[in-house]
């Protein structure tokens, strides 16, 4: 059977880079799969959070994939710490991830920066508990943005691992979508470093709940270089600001780079920045919209992240069970 999982910290603000690269995606694959979303809570923990924001941020979460059209009647939303048992599933597969594994992982690198003594435990193992997410369900499918890819990796080798270890054939090996034309975007400042949550400068990114004009704002200061737009994307090479512009208009209007560069042939980037704020309000400003009407009843939030847990749970529980059995955990 084929399942989808994918998971969303609740960390910060929501910008284009989740959307794109990530819920976007989530919408879509609704259609041909059977999908279970996580608001990762634990996850951001790694790093320390304001309680009220994350409990804040964990309604946001949920908000925006309610607002951008997962249905949670036929899918699953939830949150992680709600279910216990990916806490457990981790702990186990702290047992069978080796610590050279991790030390590669290039994520952990770049958030422990240089205080890397002074890095949390949990930041270190956090792509055990990743797997964990995935494994409990043993889903197929993960849609990610291209940042995500080397998680991936370490989740297949801890399933391969684990099924070799104990001589079973349980966990499927997950295949990566890292779908569409933007699968990272890149802050509006600097054409060489990710969007992402925690860049301190606000016009780095767009947010998900950003207005009209701010959407606007930002695209028009948005760092260019000189040159006009070139016709195909090969002209694109060693430009990277105007690659990240023509990507994120291409994953919008739902085309390729290479129809985005021939509809802006020689256009100035004035333009095109034109074109292309317009393209993102009428996306994101539905979103935003829908997610301050979603935000302003919390009630209905929480209802859908509770009825997602015991459907979760439901699962989860039976897995663990077996997996308990597999590693030879009695339960007397
Ligand atoms: P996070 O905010 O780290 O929990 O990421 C949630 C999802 O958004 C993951 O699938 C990421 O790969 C994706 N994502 C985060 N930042 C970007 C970005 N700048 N471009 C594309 N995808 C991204
Ligand atoms: N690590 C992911 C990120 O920061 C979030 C995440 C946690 C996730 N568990 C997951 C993504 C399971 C996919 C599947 O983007």
């Amino acid at each position: 059977m084929n399942r989808v999982f994918s998971g969303v910290q609740p960390s910060g603000n929501l910008h284009l880079g989740n959307y794109l690269g990530a819920i976007r995606n989530f919408v879509r694959l609704q259609e041909e799969y059977e999908c279970i979303y996580c608001v990762v809570d634990l996850h951001a923990i790694t790093m320390w959070q304001d309680p009220a924001e994350l409990r804040s941020n964990t309604r946001t979460v949920t908000a925006a994939f309610l607002a951008a059209g997962i249905d949670p009647k036929a899918q699953i939303i939830f949150n992680q710490s709600q279910v216990p048992a990916h806490a457990e599933l981790a702990w186990i597969f702290h047992c069978v991830a080796r610590l050279g594994w991790l030390s590669r992982m290039t994520q952990f690198k770049e958030k422990a920066g240089k205080k890397r003594e002074n890095a949390s435990v949990g930041l270190y193992v956090y792509p055990d508990l990743m797997a964990a997410d995935i494994l409990l369900y043993k889903a197929t499918h993960v849609p990610v943005g291209e940042d995500q890819k080397q998680h991936l990796e370490l989740c297949r080798d801890i399933a391969q691992k684990f099924n070799h270890d104990f001589g079973v054939a349980y966990f499927p090996l997950v295949e990566p979508l890292i779908l569409g034309e933007a699968t990272r975007v890149m802050s509006l400042r600097d054409g060489t470093r990710k969007m992402s949550k925690s860049d301190p400068s606000d016009y780095s990114r767009i947010n998900l709940t950003d207005d009209a004009t701010a959407i606007a704002r930002k695209i028009r200061r948005a760092k260019t270089d000189p040159e006009p737009l070139p016709g195909s994307p090969e002209g694109l090479r060693g430009r990277p600001e105007a690659d990240n512009l023509i990507g994120i208009y291409a994953a919008l209007a739902d085309t390729s780079k290479e129809e985005a560069c021939r509809r802006f042939d020689g256009a100035q980037f004035s333009t095109f920045k034109e074109a292309l704020a317009e393209l993102t309000v009428s996306t994101l400003g539905r979103i935003g919209a829908e997610m301050r009407r979603l935000l302003a009843d919390p009630g209905y939030v929480d209802s859908v992240l509770r009825d997602g847990r015991a459907r979760a749970s439901a699962i989860a529980e039976a897995n663990l069970g077996e997996i308990h059995g597999i590693v030879g955990l009695l339960r007397p």
